[in-house]
């Protein structure tokens, strides 16, 4: 599977959002990650439905947007009006994951569940038949700019073997504190989207940093 790098915005220069995505997307960004936080599930307040429709407006790229919100269930319209790609809402915070998973497909998009580092591959088992899509949360969710947890690879490898029997693609995506010292690492696991934040936009060339961690994943990925 080809892997792909998912700039997030969080780390973006908001007053100059649209021209800092075209740059990462210059590089070889393979879709645009939009991180959703209420204050509520994560300490922390981010952007909206009307964040998403702003990024649509510049780019045909999938918009993978990662919901870090108490009771998804009551958005996921708007996001998917707004012109999501893929929604994924974390498993902590849905207490019928099926139900919204299988909600999310009917609206046409891609159906996603992340899990926070203390929480176990298992609780995706139930669910791999309405899964499209996992993000394995590499860090504590909430911020930016935080340090890789090692463990990440082993979760990584979990749910690379979990979805092999899905019988249809499931994309695997890391999250958090992937830079160009894990990047290989984190696709030679098995993921085949890296999450970059600091990484790309907190760099002088969004485009330049995106390119050089895709050339990273791209080799690790080879030698899996
Ligand atoms: C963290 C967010 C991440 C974050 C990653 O809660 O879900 O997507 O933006 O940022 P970096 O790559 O800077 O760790
Ligand atoms: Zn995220």
């Amino acid at each position: 599977m080809s892997v792909r790098i998912a700039p997030s915005i969080l780390a973006a220069d908001f007053a100059r959002l649209g021209e800092q995505v075209l740059s990462a997307i210059s590089g070889g960004a393979g879709l645009i990650h939009i991180d959703v936080m209420d204050g509520h599930f994560v300490p922390n307040i981010t952007m909206g439905p009307l964040v998403v429709a702003a990024v649509k407006r510049v780019t045909a790229l999938p918009l993978d947007v990662h919901l870090m919100i108490t009771d998804p269930d009551r958005y996921l319209d708007a996001f998917a009006r707004a012109g999501a790609t893929t929604i994924t809402v974390h498993v902590e915070a849905a207490p019928d994951l099926r139900k919204t998973l299988t909600r999310i497909r009917e609206l046409g998009i891609r159906a996603g569940a992340a899990i926070n580092p203390d929480t176990p591959v298992h609780t995706l088992s139930g669910v791999v038949d309405v899964l499209d899509h996992v993000i394995v949360m590499s860090v504590h969710p909430g911020f930016g700019g935080q340090a890789f947890i090692p463990g990440s690879l082993d979760k990584i490898r979990a749910v690379r073997d979990l979805v092999a029997g899905a019988g249809h693609g499931v994309d695997i995506e890391v999250d958090g504190g992937v830079d160009l010292t894990n990047a290989a690492v984190v696709a030679q696991a098995g993921a085949s989207i890296l999450v970059a934040g600091v990484s790309v936009f907190g760099t002088p060339d969004p485009a330049i940093a995106t390119q050089t961690l895709l050339k990273a994943a791209q080799a690790g990925a080879a030698s899996a």
